[in-house]
């Protein structure tokens, strides 16, 4: 009897989540990339820069300033990576994370970004587009920045905007923080996968054309939005940050896969979570 509860306690997510005290809303760390190497996967990334400088980060651009081109935070990247950009308010602590894709990158038979993308998420700063997203409002990542204390106390960020235009100030789309928010959006439910969640993708429908599809999804668990990440529609291979989900699992993420998904080739992905364990991530 005592052996069937707990079995029943382990098994029920809500019940896990109470075992382990754990609060999906309390972003308590920044880790990237799903897998099932835990040597390669669910890493943590630095959340200050301080971390981050003797973590053997670089700045990406010359200078001191906070605001670079049309993006908020100091940019820092490693080994000359573009999959995972990680971006610093004017104190040090983690504002935003980023991706890059050199205009040039080749082979890329799609040409991606498709035209209803460009700018809209993905901005181009010299050689190359970048997709970014921003874990506090945008109007305090160069001004007043956090305090040590509001880092302490709020963890990763306060909430999720994607900038979605070249001004990050006016164009920056704030995410539903709930799946109640999310399911009364534009955003579209897709299917839960454990150690991922809820999957949530932008205006997605059957017949749609894939040259509108978001590279953006969310993640929900416990009702609450505690990771998101990448999707683009281009083979990327130079970053071993990076994932390539086989056409065969796409229907593991969306109730209805587009049917233009097909002839697309390899997609790019990356999970990105908010949360110290991706573990506990059960939906
Ligand atoms: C969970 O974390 C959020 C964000 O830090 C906080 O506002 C909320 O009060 C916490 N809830 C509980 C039950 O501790
Ligand atoms: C981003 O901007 C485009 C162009 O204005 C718009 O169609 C799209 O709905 C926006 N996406 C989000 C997530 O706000």
């Amino acid at each position: 009897m005592l052996g069937k509860i707990a079995l029943l306690v382990l098994s029920c997510a809500a019940c896990q989540a109470f075992i382990l005290g754990r609060n999906q809303s309390h972003w308590d760390g920044l880790k990237v990339t799903w897998g099932i190497n835990p040597f390669s996967s669910f890493q943590g990334v630095p959340r200050t820069k301080a971390e981050a400088t003797s973590d053997g980060w670089v700045k990406m651009d010359t200078g001191t300033a906070c605001q670079n081109g049309p993006f908020l935070g100091e940019r820092f990247w490693k080994d000359s990576d573009l999959g995972v950009i990680l971006l610093y308010d004017v104190n040090g602590y983690i504002a935003g994370i980023q991706a890059g894709i050199e205009k040039n990158y080749s082979p890329n038979p799609n040409h991606y970004p498709f035209p209803p993308l460009v700018s809209h998420p993905m901005v181009a700063n010299g050689a190359r587009f970048f997709i970014t997203a921003y874990f506090v409002p945008t109007d305090k990542i160069c001004s007043t920045g956090r305090t040590e204390t509001e880092f302490r106390t709020q963890g990763t960020g306060t909430g999720l905007w994607i900038q979605n235009g070249t001004n990050p100030l006016t164009d920056s789309e704030a995410i539903p923080m709930t799946i109640e928010a999310a399911r009364a959006s534009r955003w579209t439910e897709g299917k839960c996968f454990i150690s991922m969640g809820d999957h949530f993708w932008y205006n997605l429908h059957k017949d749609m054309s894939c040259d509108n599809l978001y590279p953006m999804f969310l993640l929900y668990n416990d009702n609450v939005l505690n990771g998101f990440g990448w999707a683009f529609a281009m083979n990327i291979q130079s970053s071993k940050r990076l994932e390539h989900p086989g056409q065969s699992v796409y229907g593991s993420f969306m109730k209805e896969v587009p049917t233009c998904l097909s002839s697309l080739g390899t997609l790019t992905t990356l999970h990105i979570y908010l949360t110290s364990s991706a573990y506990g991530d059960t939906c």
